[in-house]
């Protein structure tokens, strides 16, 4: 994609992971969906924990959804968190009527994303955590449509300083 961005980082321990989700709280606009892919243990919920946390929310909180689908936290802005894996196909996503929190003003953190690709917005920040060791992960952030390119840019900028 022509003006596709993508950007990494090494997080080598659970702090980076921390001030990576600080970052992402402070530059991502009002109604960004996040689409979170990665195994088992990756750190999707503890991305998620960071900006939450950076956003005014008691970390403590923030669980991957177990009882309801998604789970809404209100501290500066409101998230609403949903994992992918607990439901049992893309119908079931539809069904809680994604449309409307992605047209919201809130910010969208979906983790196991990529279960339900085809049901996700034409422009949003897509972030891949690989684990390359106990307490390392790598981070792929990358824009999906033209109007988050720069803000990945600015991502990478921010962790930079
Ligand atoms: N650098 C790091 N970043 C994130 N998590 C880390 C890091 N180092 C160690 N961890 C640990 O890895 C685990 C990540 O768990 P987490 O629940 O966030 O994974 P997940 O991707 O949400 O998994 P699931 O698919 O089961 O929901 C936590 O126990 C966390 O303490
Ligand atoms: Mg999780």
């Amino acid at each position: 994609m022509a003006n596709e961005s993508i950007w990494t980082f090494d997080a080598v321990e659970e702090s980076d992971t921390a001030r990576l989700g600080a970052a992402l709280a402070e530059v991502l606009p009002n109604g960004t969906t996040v689409a979170l892919c990665g195994t088992l243990g990756a750190g999707k919920t503890r991305l998620v924990q960071a900006l939450a946390e950076a956003s005014g929310v008691e970390r403590r909180q923030v669980l991957s959804p177990t009882f309801v689908l998604i789970q809404e936290y209100h501290g500066r802005r409101s998230l609403y968190h949903i994992d992918a894996y607990r439901l049992r196909d893309a119908d079931e996503f539809l069904a809680l009527g994604p449309e409307e929190y992605f047209d919201g003003d809130g910010l969208v953190l979906i983790e196991w994303a990529d279960r339900v690709e085809e049901c996700l917005p034409k422009e949003m920040l897509e972030i891949r955590i690989d684990v390359t060791g106990p307490t390392s992960r790598r981070f792929t952030v990358r824009s999906i449509g033209e109007r988050f390119a720069p803000i990945v840019a600015e991502i990478g900028r921010r962790m930079a300083l």
